[in-house]
């Protein structure tokens, strides 16, 4: 979005916010982390984890954020301290978008290093590095970029330029309607991958893992970490979409937008994990091997595939823009926040945040080779910025968000802004004060103990 100071621009159409918050949800998260996370915790159990994770919690916060936004129309700091005035309740709340502008700043610095792999993958492909190769030879290879700082640091800049490049020039509104054209294609690239798996060995044994429930698995971590995950998919409890819902428009129902984003962005990954498992189980690869997993499946099919090539470029190569169009509203909410509150340009406020980003992405980078050894508690710096992120910053804002939203504001203004009565309003007040914020607090203080 181009801002000036003077007049906070609003979205052309509710279509174009429509296609800013799928291209803010669906990214990397879907199709890079979510099939990741299920092959480390074993199967369906995550998925319904998630799944619920998804509807209870996601959807009220979802929709509590846009409308907080909507109604601060500033950055996610201004925005909560405004609206805590306005209903006259503390400005301290203003915390609740630090906390949540400090996880996006967080969250880019590694999403640009894998958004790097993506960039590296799709010279690999187009230039038929993978055809005909076996599992130990794709994974050789993948091995091989993670070994190499220098591989690893060139694309990780390459990824954070074009994102910096796009905010801060302020052409997002050129991104909303390339968007338009690219979602749908990944879309059909995404089932044509499903097709081809539906049509080999592995297939069946893919769909029992990711849908047969086996809720023996089921443990407090597995919990927290879909719900970690409902979060990171959806860009909720972190300011980004509190920030986009301050360009909202007052005719946009919240609800059925909601409906619709939750929709696209569950479909998408879903179709990501039968894209990816048939592979891993023909191949015998192992579904736990983490954040390498879509890297060193998903070449083996492009490389025998007739038309790999072809279908395995254009692949990464439109992963590579969901995650571009995710990671501009990561870099957004700080550029808006440091824009807003110091006397910086946008294209300063621009290059200083993405400048400390980088920085910390090459932290990031480098434990995987270089600094290996070097660990907090056991993880490495690109898991610390990962967890930390994941399993508390983000849950924990999202929670003061649903708390601030449904017992610090003015809930009739709520009812007639969701337009909402009768039943379907004592069911969105039931989720929203308890189902949600209680299943947070339950699923932290159990994870917390065990
Ligand atoms: N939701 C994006 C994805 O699933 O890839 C990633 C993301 C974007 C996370 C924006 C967080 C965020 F604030």
């Amino acid at each position: 979005m181009a801002i000036n100071k003077q007049e906070h621009a609003q979205w052309s159409s509710s279509f174009g916010f429509v296609l800013a918050a799928v291209g803010s949800a669906v990214g990397l998260g879907n199709i890079w982390k979510f099939p990741y996370m299920v092959g480390e915790s074993g199967g369906s159990a995550f998925v319904i984890a998630y799944l619920f994770c998804i509807a209870l919690v996601g959807f009220p916060i979802l929709v509590a954020e846009w409308l907080i936004g909507r109604r601060g129309q500033k950055n996610p700091v201004n925005t909560f301290t405004d609206v805590a005035a306005s209903e006259g309740k503390s400005r301290s709340w203003g915390i609740v978008g630090a906390t949540g502008i400090l996880g996006g700043f967080l969250i880019l610095s590694f999403y640009s290093v894998i958004g790097g792999w993506a960039l590296n993958y799709i010279t690999k492909v187009s230039t038929g590095s993978f055809s005909g190769q076996d599992g130990d030879a794709v994974g050789a290879t993948f091995d091989a970029m993670l070994a190499s700082a220098s591989t690893l640091t060139i694309w990780h800049t390459v990824f954070m330029v074009i994102t910096a490049l796009i905010v801060g020039i302020g052409v997002t509104r050129g991104i909303e309607t390339t968007a338009k054209i690219l979602m749908p294609l990944l879309g059909i690239i995404l089932f044509v991958i499903v097709g081809y798996n539906a049509m080999n060995a592995g297939f069946g044994e893919a769909v029992n893992y990711l849908f047969i429930p086996d809720l023996s698995k089921l443990t407090g971590d597995i919990m927290l970490a879909a719900l970690g995950h409902a979060f990171f998919t959806l860009s909720i409890g972190m300011g980004i979409m509190v920030a986009y819902g301050s360009y909202l428009g007052r005719e946009v129902n919240l609800l059925k937008t909601a409906r619709m984003v939750i929709i696209l962005d569950t479909v998408i990954a879903l179709a990501a994990g039968l894209a990816i498992f048939p592979i891993i189980f023909n191949n015998g690869l192992d579904p736990a091997s983490g954040p390498g997993l879509i890297f060193v499946s998903l070449p083996i099919a492009f490389g025998s595939m007739t038309g790999g090539i072809i279908i395995g470029t254009l692949f990464f190569l439109l992963i590579t823009f969901a995650a571009v169009t995710s990671s501009i509203s990561l870099l957004e909410p700080s550029v808006e926040f440091l824009e807003e509150r110091t006397s910086m340009s946008r294209t300063m406020s621009t290059i200083v945040a993405s400048t400390v980003i980088w920085l910390l992405g090459i932290a990031a980078l480098l434990s995987f080779n270089l600094w290996a050894d070097f660990t907090i508690m056991g993880n490495g710096i690109f898991d610390v910025l990962d967890k930390l992120t994941s399993k508390f910053l983000l849950p924990l804002t999202g929670l003061a968000a649903i708390v601030f939203f449904a017992w610090r504001m003015d809930q009739r203004s709520i009812q007639q802004e969701l337009n909402l009565s009768g039943t379907a309003w004592t069911l969105w007040q039931i989720i929203a004060k308890f189902v949600a914020p209680i299943a947070v607090i339950v699923v932290f203080i159990t994870t917390l103990m065990s």
